[in-house]
């Protein structure tokens, strides 16, 4: 996606010098466009950590450069325990996203192919970016099989925008190019098609006010920010045509665990007859998993995260300020589970699909 007109990707080896994995620090955003260095598996599983990188599929492609990284720090003598001790490493950082383990598991098997460790090394820079460009991919194909949905609801409305609410940022920010959420509304944008987004805040953290609202900007597609709970509200009034999320790990009979919020919206929409989409990479499935709600591992993140807000003064300073009394104790869990049957249907790069086991292993016949 183009960020003032230059083209760019979430996360790429440094151009003149390739030992060195850039990235948008998406703490900075949307109040300042930067970009970091990181050498060693160590900032990466920092970044990770911290949100500098963050959403399913740049997590995944973020695991993928950084055993890249560690495949470079890694001496000859020790080299798989290092790479094996690394994979771990950058495993633990977030537990919820199922791209993360699934990315980590690809460079494994891809390095398991060398003989040598200069063999891994090249593998392991091949199998990072292979990571990176199929996200980008599928992305776009999801993209191609979800704008019909927007397409024929701007039929039934004769041209009038479509609405579309979407929670937290499943955008291109979270993925390396396009995002899934977003990619079939920039598809229908692209297409001419008048299109609308009600953006999430997302609290604690607001993705959706500082990166959802900013990406969409960039592309030039009309959108409102709206408060957390006012989904609901829209929808009683119609004023919500479709809703259309990401996901962070689904199971095989289509649970969806995606940012605290999501499970909300789906019982509003389910409410009022408003169709709720979940657009999806295959890398977000875990069909090792049935019962979302029951074995989903859900991210605890600290406190501070809900008690403290930060944002721009009117004097241009960014700043953090305390949103509750000294004493306050708070929880803040990063997501939630939606129950397949609240999903109208999955989008993925080979289709839409109904969130059921069987639908799922329509479109994945292979893992039956
Ligand atoms: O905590 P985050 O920002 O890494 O959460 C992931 C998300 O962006 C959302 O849950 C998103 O809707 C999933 S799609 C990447």
């Amino acid at each position: 996606m183009k960020v003032g007109g230059h083209p760019y990707r979430t996360i790429w080896l440094k151009a003149g010098d390739e030992r060195v994995v850039q990235v948008i620090d998406q703490q900075r955003l949307p109040h300042a466009f930067e970009v970091r260095d990181l050498r060693t598996v160590d900032d990466m599983c920092h970044a990770i950590r911290d949100m500098t990188v963050r959403g399913a599929g740049l997590i995944g492609a973020s695991a993928g450069f950084g055993l890249y990284l560690a495949s470079l720090q890694a001496r000859d003598t020790g080299f798989d325990d290092f790479v094996a001790q690394a994979g771990a490493a950058l495993q633990a950082t977030r537990p919820t996203a199922a791209n993360l383990s699934w990315a980590v598991a690809r460079m494994h098997l891809a390095m398991a192919a060398g003989r040598t460790p200069e063999d891994k090394r090249g593998l392991a820079r091949r199998e990072a970016l292979a990571i990176a460009d199929d996200d980008a991919l599928h992305c776009q194909r999801i993209g191609e099989h979800g704008v019909a949905l927007i397409t024929d609801l701007a039929q039934r409305k004769r041209g009038a925008p479509v609405n579309i609410l979407t929670h937290c940022n499943a955008g291109w920010l979270a993925f390396v190019d396009v995002g899934t959420a977003t990619a079939p509304i920039y598809a229908a944008h692209d297409a001419g098609v008048a299109v609308h987004v009600w953006v999430d805040e997302t609290r604690p953290r607001n993705q959706g006010a500082s990166l959802t609202a900013w990406e969409l900007a960039q592309h030039g597609v009309p959108h409102t920010l709206i408060a957390d709970n006012t989904g609901g509200h829209l929808m009683q009034h119609g004023l919500v045509d479709m809703v259309i999320t990401g996901a962070d790990r689904v199971t095989r009979q289509g649970d969806v665990a995606n940012k605290i919020g999501t499970y909300l919206k789906a019982l509003a929409a389910r409410d009022n007859g408003v169709p709720f989409y979940v657009a999806l990479p295959s890398s977000t499935f875990d069909f090792t998993l049935r019962d979302g709600v029951a074995h989903i591992p859900i991210e605890e993140r600290g406190a501070e995260e809900v008690r403290w807000i930060s944002g721009k003064t009117a004097h241009g300073q960014i700043e953090s300020v305390q949103i509750c009394p000294d004493t306050t104790p708070a929880r803040n869990w990063g997501f939630d589970v939606t129950p397949a049957r609240l999903v109208t249907q999955l989008i993925c790069e080979r289709g839409l699909c109904e969130a059921s086991e069987a639908g799922i292993l329509s479109l994945f016949p292979e893992q039956a």
